[in-house]
């Protein structure tokens, strides 16, 4: 076993140190720099412009998220549904109806009920799964893959990465496409996460916080789903509390729990409305004396407010909610570290969930 880990004290570290490779794969001639396109050939023709459905759970939920916030802003109505949540009696689905299943595993069972539901109704099925021959990818009329190799720990990690790349593609394939110079910047975003893991003060930041009461995730946008996520590794891992919240929200109750022992991490990037909004929350936070620690591209002033910095590069906001996350996986990988936890297989978690 510890030879397949490559030195690494855990599977999961490994997988975090895969995603370079793992994004490579997963744009592999997928797209054409030259004529601003991008190819789906597992998609089989899928032409589809009616609305679009996500059912998923868990980090495959988050993806989700990014993936239809992706459709919306390319003009593609697209709602996301927690897989146990969905019942196709109490939400419009018809022929022209794409309803995609975001699966790691493909096997996940809340997320095969959903899928089974939507097929029944008469919607088009798609999955999106890493696993080839999964009973999602067996089942559902399409399969996209994610091509992040197999995924040994409990917490996904490198599969994240790669959901969030191929909705990417399939919003681009779906609706109108993407410019040569967003194409392009997909091809950087491999080479952003290498330089990101050879460079991250992750460590130091958990080191700092290992002892916290509570950890807080707070975004916009694209990075609202990054705030859930890595709260929901913190929690996965680490068996301490963590929650992540859409910024603006904050100050509608969770501004509470706000203490000096509770830092807040807060993902932003660009210098936009969204980003100046954030530091609004920031500011908030801060006259609590709540550590913060920023992860952003340094494009705006966050840091004037922030106790730490974990940078990623400038890039797209898409993009940028790609690397924000590998800093947070990090952050979570090593406050379980250094509390000794069992990070591959976490107390009570499965890899997949076979049972509603
Ligand atoms: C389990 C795993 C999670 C995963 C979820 C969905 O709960 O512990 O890490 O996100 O299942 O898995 P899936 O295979 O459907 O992506």
């Amino acid at each position: 076993e510890d030879a397949e880990k490559s030195g690494y004290d855990h599977y999961m570290l490994k997988e975090i140190h895969e995603q370079p490779s793992a994004l490579r794969q997963c744009l592999r001639g997928r797209i054409d720099d030259l004529e601003g396109t991008v190819t789906l050939e597992d998609l089989d023709g899928l032409a589809h412009d009616g609305p679009v459905q996500f059912v998923a759970c868990g980090t495959s939920y988050h993806a989700a998220l990014v993936g239809a916030e992706r459709l919306r802003r390319t003009g593609i109505p697209a709602q996301v549904f927690l897989a146990s949540e969905y019942a196709t009696d109490r939400v419009p689905v018809g022929a022209d109806t794409l309803v995609v299943g975001v699966t790691q595993s493909g096997e996940t069972a809340d997320t095969l009920r959903a899928l089974r539901e939507a097929a029944r109704a008469g919607a088009t099925t798609l999955a999106v799964t890493n696993t080839v021959g999964s009973s999602a990818a067996r089942e559902c009329d399409h399969a996209l893959y994610i091509r992040a190799g197999p995924e040994i720990g409990v917490a996904a990690t490198k599969t994240f990465a790669s959901q969030q790349l191929a909705l990417d593609l399939l919003a681009a394939a779906l609706g109108d496409g993407s410019d040569r110079a967003a194409l392009k910047a997909l091809r950087d975003i491999p080479g952003q996460v290498q330089t990101i893991l050879e460079t991250s003060d992750a460590r130091a930041v958990a080191e700092a916080f290992v002892d916290a009461d509570g950890y807080f995730f707070i975004g916009r946008g694209y990075h609202y789903p990054v705030a859930l996520e890595g709260a929901l590794k913190m929690k996965e891992i680490t068996y301490r509390h963590a929650e992540g919240f859409a910024a603006g929200e904050l100050k509608h109750g969770p501004l509470a729990l706000v203490t000096e022992n509770t830092p807040v991490f807060a993902v932003v990037t660009g210098d936009d409305e969204a980003a100046r909004k954030t530091i609004g929350n920031v500011k908030e936070v801060e006259a609590r004396d709540a550590p913060v620690v920023a992860i952003t591209d340094g494009e705006s002033d966050v840091t004037r407010y922030a106790d730490h910095v974990l940078e990623i590069p400038a890039i797209d906001e898409l993009s940028a909610s790609v690397l924000a996350n590998v800093q947070l996986q990090l952050v979570a990988y090593w406050v379980a570290n250094q509390l000794g936890r069992s990070i591959d297989k976490p107390r009570n978690l499965a890899k997949s969930v076979t049972v509603e």
